[in-house]
């Protein structure tokens, strides 16, 4: 279906609009109020609907507040001022894009080359969402703890929509995935999807790799080179570690934001750029801002919508999915059919995974390799990461880190398992200086999955 409705009292722009509309193979009716726009949804539904802020009988944003009504029509903005507020505002209650007037025909026909393809995102996503708990995911994200159903609430949510995403979250929380997930749920997918890692890149070339540069602007440019911004054309752009960008090209680059064009380096001609920035940080932007090493303008321009992805230790039952999942994939591609016994997993989820997902997979992958038998039972776990020695007045002692938030038992188990490490695996010793039994260690190391059958061992 691709019948639109424009809501705007201005006659003549909306005529201009409805030209253009038909003109790229679209049929439009034109109304000039709330009430119009109300009786013709009811009578006949639309692939998208064009709706001026402000209206002889209300704000046009109301409509975006019926759901049934509107069904599965986009929206699209048209406004009179580019306030950014109010688009920024439109864009959060879902609107796909806004149009400033005068219209500007080029972007109007970006906006319409994505209506036209990929389908119904919206009923896509609104399936998807249904299904988060028996599939115990969403997308190619696993898991369904609370944190995790939040972020796939905010996802679906954002990412039909043409704003701009920051995701923060500690390394290994899947913050590519997420950006994967937005630009594959939105009408950009058809598109590029290209990730920049800002932090990876010399301060020298990061301008010529994202604007691009012309032949013998600087020494070694043989040729023309196209940048990120370019070859992201109508698609999305992940800058990973943002907050790494050297300070004078974090101008720049607000600049492209603010304006839809940037200059290659040697050149002064403007090249326009419709790219969707979804930008990623370790570090808590706002503290960032503070040390300096993320623009505030920046900031705010990046952060229209935040997704904070959760930490392993804040969803350990997601790893009875994570696990296995993951397990199975290893499984798929050797052909040797793996599993784990209650007991490693169990193993699994007391641990602090300061290197979230990716360590996971990491020690999934790793007990695969080790296993002498399809029954995982014994996990071996990276107790290292958490002692480190220190010069405390005369004597070198080690000290064992452990994260606020970890559980009375956590603790237990890392203090256990850096303990039996000290003692190059002594157990005598080490329950000695623990103060327990040797049978409680052995008790524990069982219950931990560090201990198959024989205790002897
Ligand atoms: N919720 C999840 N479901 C399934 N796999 C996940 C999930 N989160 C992360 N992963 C996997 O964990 C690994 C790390 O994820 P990703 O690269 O997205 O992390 P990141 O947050 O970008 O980390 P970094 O800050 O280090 O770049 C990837 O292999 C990814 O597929
Ligand atoms: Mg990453």
């Amino acid at each position: 279906m691709s019948h639109l409705l424009i809501v705007d009292d201005d006659a003549n722009s909306a005529r201009m609009l409805a030209t253009v509309l038909e003109a790229e193979g679209f049929s439009a009716t034109v109304v000039g109020s709330l009430r119009e726009a109300r009786q013709h949804l009811m009578l006949m539904p639309v692939r998208a609907i064009f709706l001026d802020l402000f209206l002889p009988d209300g704000r046009g944003l109301e409509l975006l507040n019926d759901p049934q009504l509107v069904g599965e029509a986009e929206f699209v903005l048209i406004t009179g001022h580019a306030s950014l507020d109010t688009s920024i505002q439109a864009l959060r209650l879902g609107a796909v894009d806004y149009l400033t007037k005068p219209l500007n025909v080029e972007h109007l026909k970006r906006v319409l080359g994505r209506l036209h393809g990929s389908g119904n995102v919206r009923s896509e996503i609104s399936q998807m969402s249904a299904m988060v708990h028996s599939k115990g995911g969403f997308s190619g994200l696993i898991g369904r703890s609370a944190p995790m159903r939040r972020v796939y609430d905010q996802t679906a949510r954002v990412a039909p929509t043409a704003v701009n995403v920051l995701l923060v979250g500690e390394s290994g929380t899947g913050k590519e995935v997420v950006a994967q997930t937005i630009h594959h749920l939105s009408r950009r997918r058809d598109r590029p999807f290209l990730a920049v890692n800002c932090g990876a890149i010399s301060p020298q070339l990061i301008e010529s790799e994202l604007f691009g540069h012309e032949k013998g602007s600087f020494t070694g440019a043989t040729r023309q080179h196209r940048g990120y911004f370019e070859r992201a054309h109508n698609g999305t752009l992940f800058l990973d570690e943002v907050t790494e960008m050297p300070v004078d090209l974090q101008v720049k680059l607000l600049r492209v934001l603010e304006t839809g064009q940037f200059i290659r380096v040697g050149s002064e001609e403007p090249i326009e750029t419709d790219v969707r920035i979804v930008a990623a940080t370790n570090r808590n932007p706002l503290e960032a801002v503070r040390q300096g090493k993320l623009r505030e303008d920046l900031y705010y321009r990046l952060d229209v919508f935040e997704v904070q992805l959760p930490p392993l230790r804040a969803r350990l039952d997601d790893i009875d999915l994570l696990a296995p999942e993951f397990l199975t994939s290893i499984n798929q591609a050797d052909g040797v059919p793996r599993s784990f016994t209650p007991a490693a997993l169990d193993a699994l989820k007391h641990y602090h995974w300061p290197g979230n997902v990716r360590e996971l997979r990491n020690v999934v992958h790793r007990a695969a390799i080790m296993a002498e038998q399809p029954e995982i039972d014994t996990i071996e776990l990276p107790a290292t990461h958490a002692v480190h020695r220190v010069a405390a007045s005369d004597a070198q002692r080690d000290v064992l880190s452990i994260p606020l938030g970890s559980s009375i038992a956590d603790a237990e188990r890392l203090l256990i398992l850096a303990t039996l490490e000290r003692f190059d695996g002594a157990r005598e010793r080490a329950a000695e200086s623990l103060g327990i039994s040797l049978k409680t260690l052995y008790n524990r190391l069982r219950e931990y999955g560090q201990l198959s059958v024989s205790p002897d061992r």
